[in-house]
C-alpha cells in the first residue's frame, strides 16, 4: 500500500475525545522503548510524526494519526516502565485499558516485542489479557537490525516454542527494523487486507 498522507489528529487520555470510530484503526503497544513510535514513523515515511526517545517513557498519551485519510494508526504509551507504573495498574494505566476494551473500530492491536529478547512475562500477560477481552492482536518483532541472521532465527524459534506452551497457534507475526526500514510492506499489506473487513458498528 502506498502512503500518500499521514497526519497527527489528537493526543489524549480521555477516550471520549478520540476521533469518531468510523474508520479502521490499529494500535501499537508494547514495553517502553521497544520502538512503537519509531515504527509509526518508518511505516508512514515521516521521521518526526511520532515523538521518539532513547529514554523509555516518551509516549504518555493516546495519539491518533490519520493515514491516507482512510484509517488510523494509534501510538500508545509503553507498559512495564517501572518509574511510571508503581501505584497504577499492574500491567498498564486504566485509560489504556479503557481505550483497548471500548474502541469499536480497533481492528488489531500490534504488540511490539524486541527481537533480541525471549518472551517476557509482561508481554505474555498482555497477550492473555487481550484474549480474555476478545481483542485481536498480532506480534511485531522490532530492532531486527541489531541481530545477525542466525541469532534472529534462533530467537524466533525460542519465542515460538515459549508461546506455544500457552497458545494453540501463533498469531500473525512481522519482522521489522525501523532503522533499516525492514518489514514495512508486510505490515502495510496486512493493514490493507484487514481494512477490507471493516464495518461500522
Ligand atoms: P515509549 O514511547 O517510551 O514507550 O517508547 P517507544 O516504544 O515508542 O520507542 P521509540 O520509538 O521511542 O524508540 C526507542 C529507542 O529505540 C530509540 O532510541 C530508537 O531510535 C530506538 N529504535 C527504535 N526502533 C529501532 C530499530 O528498528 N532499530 C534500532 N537499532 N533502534 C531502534
Ligand atoms: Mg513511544
Amino acid at each position: 500500500m502506498k502512503i500518500s498522507s499521514a497526519r497527527f489528529i489528537i493526543s489524549n487520555t480521555d477516550i471520549r475525545k478520540c476521533p469518531k470510530p468510523v474508520l479502521p484503526e490499529y494500535a501499537f503497544i508494547g514495553r517502553s522503548n521497544v520502538g512503537k513510535s519509531s515504527l509509526i514513523n518508518m511505516l508512514t515515511g515521516q521521521r518526526d510524526l511520532a515523538k521518539t526517545s532513547a529514554k523509555p517513557g516518551k509516549t504518555q498519551l493516546i495519539n491518533h494519526f490519520l493515514i491516507n485519510e482512510k484509517w488510523y494508526l494509534v501510538d500508545l504509551p509503553g507498559y512495564g516502565y517501572a518509574k511510571v507504573s508503581k501505584e497504577k495498574s499492574a500491567l498498564f494505566e486504566k485509560f489504556i485499558a479503557d481505550y483497548l476494551t471500548t474502541r469499536t473500530n480497533l481492528l488489531c492491536v500490534f504488540v511490539l516485542v524486541d527481537a533480541r529478547l525471549p518472551l517476557q512475562q509482561i508481554d505474555r500477560e498482555f497477550f492473555e489479557w487481550c484474549a480474555k477481552k476478545d481483542i485481536p492482536f498480532s506480534i511485531i518483532f522490532t530492532k531486527i537490525d541489531k541481530l545477525k541472521k542466525q541469532e534472529l532465527e534462533n530467537n524466533l524459534a525460542a519465542f515460538e516454542t515459549q508461546m506455544l506452551r500457552f497458545w494453540e497457534e501463533m498469531p500473525a507475526t512481522f519482522l521489522t527494523s525501523s532503522e533499516k526500514k525492514l518489514g514495512r510492506d508486510e505490515v502495510l499489506s496486512f493493514i490493507e487486507e484487514t481494512n477490507k473487513i471493516f464495518r461500522i458498528v
